[in-house]
């Protein structure tokens, strides 16, 4: 079969940039410590006031019994609750968010921090911060005509002010 050298040179081409493409998304990936979700833990949106884990009194900053950081917080139109959260820096935390309306997303820039809030699950995302600061929590799925005001402030603070 007969490939013409600039249809050669251009395939050549193409299998760089895709290589190079690759390598730069892995490097990132692992750099910055990104995981693809994995598992699935269904919750019924409607309920979510009534729910042990997530009811009013229990949204926030906890400590387990064996001593880790577990962040609880819901997401609805259009806010996330509570709407101020303090976190210890370089300490790791696992947050647990569930929505009780529509999609919304979370994004806290400079961070690592980002997840979609599907309705009817609950997202979890185990990460450290590792800058303190005043940070705030975006939604980034569009959750309807409110959507660009909702936000709330997340405070990463020194490990001995908690
Ligand atoms: Cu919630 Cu956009």
């Amino acid at each position: 079969m007969h490939i013409d050298q600039t249809e050669k040179k251009w395939i050549y081409i193409t299998l760089v940039m895709t290589v190079v493409m690759m390598g730069v998304l892995t490097f990132y990936a692992v750099g910055s410590n990104i995981h693809p979700p994995s598992g699935f833990e269904p919750i019924d949106s409607t309920r979510l006031h009534l729910s042990e884990e997530f009811g009013e009194d229990n949204l926030g900053l906890k400590k387990n019994e064996d001593g880790s950081l577990t962040l609880t917080m819901v997401a609805a139109r259009y806010g996330f609750y509570p709407s101020t959260v303090e976190v210890p820096v370089q300490t790791p935390i696992k947050i647990r968010i569930a929505s009780a309306d529509v999609l919304h997303g979370v994004h806290v820039p400079f961070t690592n921090f980002a997840t979609m809030v599907v309705p009817g699950y609950i997202s979890e995302v185990n990460t450290t911060f590792q800058k303190t600061g005043d940070f705030t929590l975006l939604c980034n799925e569009y959750c309807g005509l409110g959507h660009d005001h909702m936000w709330s402030r997340l405070k990463i603070v020194p490990k001995s002010s908690l």
